[in-house]
């Protein structure tokens, strides 16, 4: 939304605030005014329009200017009712410049998972991508990807699910008699172009079944619906990304964060790595995301696989 937009927009929610008033106050024509009020309209903003002015009377439920309007924290969402991947539309925006804007959409006809995988993204989910510009080293990036898995669980544990972290960076409900830990919640897909030295951009893609029937997505899924009743998913991508903006340039508070609410650490684990299995009990995660796992060989650092949950470590 452009700047005078989102101004009239904000003086609308503070009204009623009549036409001529407004044209001065942004120094604008009075058909200016109007263009804007009927152009939130069109993007689903109630806007009453009585003799003593302009005032906002109901918001969308969805959408980018649903999401940017009352948001704290500085980032513009391109919204799509569908679109093939928003990481995709992600690194489009981001080869033409575009940094802190989120590609928010209402389904993925091509949603993309770790290792290649298809990502189910029916109707109703939160699937997002953040256009990033850290000025960081590759090596650092991963940290980014920790505060988007923290600030998605916190977003869902607002949301009424006892969700947690696990290993690489999934958010799962956690079930003792489940092998893979528990049900997964989201998932979160990073991807980058840069320098040895710097980071060019990064794309952070978060995946939440959020208002979707668990029946209609692959493996072991669940939905915020499914755990917690419904969902308010202009709420839920606020907080996200407040959250995510709260954390990203405070690596102690990420890592911290992370540790809190990870339900690999103190496990048993198996992880399928490209060189083999690795087995042990889950002691630490690094600054790089990586796992630290005490095997009876000794210590190994495992930077990515699949992490199951064998059993908690005992005492643990
Ligand atoms: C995983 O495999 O756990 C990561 C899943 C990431 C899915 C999200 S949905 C929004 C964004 N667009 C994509 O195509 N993938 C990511």
């Amino acid at each position: 939304m452009n700047e005078t937009r989102r101004a009239v927009l904000d003086a609308l929610a503070d009204g009623p605030v009549a036409g001529p008033a407004l044209a001065d106050e942004f120094g604008i024509s009075r058909a200016a005014v109007w263009k804007h009020v009927e152009a939130l309209r069109d993007a689903g903003f109630e806007v009453e329009s009585a003799s003593d002015g302009y005032a906002l009377a109901g918001l969308p439920e969805y959408g980018g200017a649903a999401v940017e309007f009352g948001l704290d924290a500085p980032f513009n969402v391109e919204y799509h009712d569908a679109v093939a991947s928003t990481n995709d539309r992600a690194r489009e925006l981001a080869s033409e410049g575009a940094s802190d804007t989120v590609v928010l959409a209402d389904r993925q006809t091509g949603g993309r998972g770790r290792r290649g995988r298809e990502w189910s993204s029916p109707s109703g989910g939160v699937w997002l991508s953040l256009v990033l510009r850290p000025d960081v080293p590759p090596a650092r990036v991963p940290l980014v990807t920790l505060a988007a898995a923290v600030a998605v669980t916190d977003a869902a544990r607002d949301a009424g699910v006892d969700a947690a972290i696990k290993w690489p960076n999934d958010c799962i409900v956690p079930r003792r008699d489940s092998e893979r830990g528990g049900d997964k919640l989201a998932g979160v897909l990073t991807e980058m172009e840069g320098e040895a030295s710097r980071v060019s951009w990064a794309v952070v893609g978060v995946g939440v079944n959020a208002d979707v029937n668990p029946d209609k997505l692959a493996g072991d899924a669940t939905s915020v619906r499914a755990e917690a009743g419904g969902v308010d998913r202009r709420a839920f991508v606020q907080r996200f990304l407040e959250r995510f903006d709260e954390l990203r340039d405070d690596p102690d508070a990420i890592l911290g964060a992370w540790r809190e609410r990870a339900a690999t650490l103190g496990q048993r684990v198996r992880v399928d790595t490209a060189d083999g299995d690795v087995v042990g009990d889950a002691v630490d995660v690094t600054e790089h995301g990586a796992l630290v796992v005490e095997t009876d060989s000794g210590r190994e650092v495992v930077h990515a696989g699949d992490c199951q949950h064998l059993r908690p470590v005992d005492g643990a």
